[in-house]
């Protein structure tokens, strides 16, 4: 790793905290940052001073290769505060891995894991005023690195920023969505950055929501660039399937983001004796379970949302409703990804992570 991590953190405090000028009530996803942020920079082959400094504009220059060739990556994550102001993040370790691997395939250096920490916890630290109590409410941290090398000559950039911001947020998504099966655009294709964390993957699907919501849609699943007749993710979301009681969902590949609420979602059914299928799931046996009334769930999965149900699915033109049974499994497994993100129940799996002063 190209850093001197025994390096100190440089922190400068916000002289006067926004908190107060917030309405929690009335939270647009991502619209509030709280009173701090962390910065880092990649510059003569190793990353400089990181630092915590109070949230605030960047200086940018047209010129930065991030505006022209999209050199970016960033990680979704959450912390959450018990009834006795303890303050956790889910599996962190999973998006510390990730946020590499993804930088790793847009050609940017990894970010050393110690400081991913120390600048997480020192952040949460020093702003946990903004994690408020009570199911529903968490705040939604963005770790992101992008391309600052004042040059556009279409290869990788020789600077780098890191940032952490965070922002409280309620629920993603208002209720349950209906989403229309991709028979034309992609997300991802073989070999390409579908299983990074690359920001323009998420520009990239913009258009064609933009499309599926005039029709009516909220979200797009997506499928297989090649042949459109595999089930790949939900909008920015992994996705499952119940047929019976049989639980769907794709295999990661280099199409496919290996998410961290969609591997909990499998250990928690495992766990609880769900059968699942990990394997792909084609256009064509959905439709038939929709049409012989096997299919009994659609649900999403994914950091903001955790797990988002689908009312119904569009395909070639034909609207599917998906009704599902009392004993919903997206129900269950969001109830159990909550008690164990809240530390309402315990935690057999070990996924709770504790943030406090002593981890720096
Ligand atoms: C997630 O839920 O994991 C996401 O990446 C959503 C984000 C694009 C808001």
């Amino acid at each position: 790793m190209n850093a001197d991590i025994s390096k100190k953190f440089v922190i400068e405090k916000a002289q006067k905290s926004r908190f107060h000028e917030v309405d929690f009530e009335n939270l647009l996803f991502g619209k509030v940052f709280t009173d701090h942020m962390f910065e880092c920079d990649f510059v003569d082959g190793a990353w400089q001073t990181p630092t915590i400094r109070p949230y605030q504009p960047i200086m940018v220059e047209p010129s930065w290769k991030v505006f022209h060739y999209g050199q970016a990556v960033f990680e979704g994550m959450k912390a959450y505060k018990d009834e006795n102001d303890q303050i956790f993040m889910f599996r962190p370790d999973q998006n510390q891995e990730r946020i590499n691997k993804s930088a790793v395939r847009l050609a940017i250096p990894e970010f050393p894991k110690e400081w991913f920490f120390e600048a997480l916890n020192r952040l949460l630290v020093l702003d946990q005023q903004w994690i408020r109590k009570g199911l529903g409410n968490v705040l939604y941290i963005r770790p992101f690195v992008f391309a600052t090398e004042p040059a556009i000559l279409a290869a990788p950039s020789t600077t780098y920023k890191f940032m952490v911001i965070m922002s409280p947020v309620k629920s993603y998504f208002r209720g349950d969505v209906s989403v229309v099966i991709a028979q034309h655009y992609s997300r991802s294709a073989d070999g390409g950055v579908g299983a990074a964390k690359a920001a323009g993957n998420y520009a990239g699907q913009f258009f064609p929501t933009n499309l599926a919501a005039k029709e009516g849609y909220q979200q797009v699943i997506w499928t297989d660039a090649n042949t459109h007749t595999y089930l790949e993710e939900a909008g920015t979301m992994n996705v499952f399937f119940r047929i019976n009681d049989t639980l769907l969902t794709a295999p990661v590949s280099d199409r496919i983001l290996d998410g961290v609420t969609r591997k909990s979602i499998i250990d928690l059914a495992e766990n609880e004796g769900i059968p699942v299928e990990v394997r792909k799931v084609t256009v064509h046996e959905l439709v038939a379970a929709a049409k012989d009334g096997s299919l009994k769930e659609i649900f999403g999965a994914g950091t903001a949302v955790t797990v988002g149900p689908v009312k119904s699915f569009a395909y070639d033109g034909v609207d599917y409703p998906v009704i599902p049974p009392a004993e919903s499994y997206a129900a269950r497994f969001k109830e159990r990804l909550l008690n164990i993100q809240y530390n309402l129940a315990p935690d057999p799996f070990g996924w709770r992570y504790q943030v406090t002063e002593n981890n720096y």
